[in-house]
């Protein structure tokens, strides 16, 4: 990745060994302002609430919470993990990441615990960084010069501890000279695809357009789409892909039109536990976002809504998973195993 920034200008976490700092992804782009985690607790509020999102950043953060979980004591630990898990239902990161510091923990004595716990999530947040920078490169091998690409939701260095998943493949892809356009869909409801994903795209000089969800078949019709990449939250053991609500849509679109339909997500993400995308928990949040947009109402007072969070597409409609051990193609359950390199639960 020799003359391409990896690091971005803007730091949205930070670890500063009693407490964690962390970018208020709620008030973006209008607003730069931080939170102070000093507790688990803390940790688990800022990503119930949104203030930090996307499926490795709060696996990262979580890791972090555990580390402020143990200045408490052992039997806090267990407790903050119990509630870290519960803060969002569908990204299997956190529970990863909570796993992983908790195993970090036995067989610790009591005095090096802090320590222990600490180098653990210091390590789980690098291995993110540098599982960034592979995708990355793997991703960016996939496209062919002069790419227009249409994204969604918001899979970009904010999302995550490092560089990004998709957003990190199309910035280093923009970089060698694949990548000249991007289209992020806006993302209904919470309008990640606008406020966090075009913002990171144009801080990055990526040339970029913001379309509406609704958009995204008649982009692919007359804008010379050459590839749809995206996220992930979680992926079963058979590859089937849950993402941001809408992805499913695009995935259906890609294949009606042939355009190649890319997943890029780190090991952490994928959940061989969960044997098919009909398993995995979608998150379903307030009804109230689907009805206001920034606190003001769009619809009939009274009105009714459901706002599904993720959806899954089915294993079929993905061209190529790129994750930070190499490339799942086809993606199937087979392939998933053999390049993540787990062995199933
Ligand atoms: O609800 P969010 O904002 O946490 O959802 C995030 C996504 O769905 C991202 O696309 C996903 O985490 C991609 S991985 C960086």
């Amino acid at each position: 990745m020799r003359n391409f920034p990896v690091t971005d200008p803007i730091t949205h976490i930070s670890w500063k060994r009693d407490r964690l700092l962390v970018l208020d992804q709620r008030l973006l782009p209008r607003r730069i302002k931080y939170l102070t985690c000093r507790t688990a607790e803390d940790v688990t509020m800022a990503i119930g609430s949104m203030a930090l999102r996307g499926a490795p950043l709060i696996g990262v953060a979580a890791a972090y919470g555990m580390v402020l979980a143990a200045r408490q004591g052992r039997p806090a630990l267990e407790r903050a993990g119990r509630r870290l898990r519960r803060a969002r239902p569908t990204a299997v990161n956190l529970m990863h990441a909570v796993d992983t510091m908790l195993a970090a923990a036995e067989n610790v004595a009591e005095r090096r615990l802090i320590f222990a716990l600490e180098t653990a999530a210091v390590a789980f947040h690098r291995e993110d960084v540098s599982g960034n920078q592979r995708m990355a490169v793997l991703g960016a091998s996939l496209l062919k010069k002069g790419s227009r690409i249409i994204t969604h939701c918001n899979a970009g260095a904010l999302a995550t501890g490092g560089l990004g998943t998709a957003v990190g493949v199309i910035r280093y892809a923009h970089h060698l000279g694949k990548v000249v356009h991007v289209y992020p869909c806006e993302t209904r409801p919470y309008l990640q695809g606008s406020r966090l994903t075009l913002w990171e795209l144009m801080q990055s000089h990526v040339p970029a357009t913001l379309i509406t969800d609704n958009m995204a078949a008649h982009v692919m019709k007359t804008c010379a789409i050459d590839a749809v990449i995206v996220g992930s939250d979680r992926i079963a053991a058979n590859a089937d892909v849950c993402n941001k609500i809408g992805t499913y849509g695009l995935a259906i679109l890609a294949r009606h039109h042939g355009i190649p339909f890319y997943v890029v997500a780190p090991a952490t993400t994928v959940d061989l536990a969960t044997p098919d995308g009909s398993r995995i928990p979608i998150e379903e949040r307030s009804a109230a976002e689907v009805l206001k947009i920034f606190g003001r109402p769009i619809a009939p007072p009274g009105a009714r809504a459901r706002h599904f969070a993720f959806d899954v597409t089915p294993h079929e409609l993905v061209t190529a998973i790129v994750t930070d051990r190499g490339i799942v193609r086809p993606a199937n359950g087979r392939n998933l195993e053999k390049v993540t390199g787990k062995s199933h639960a």
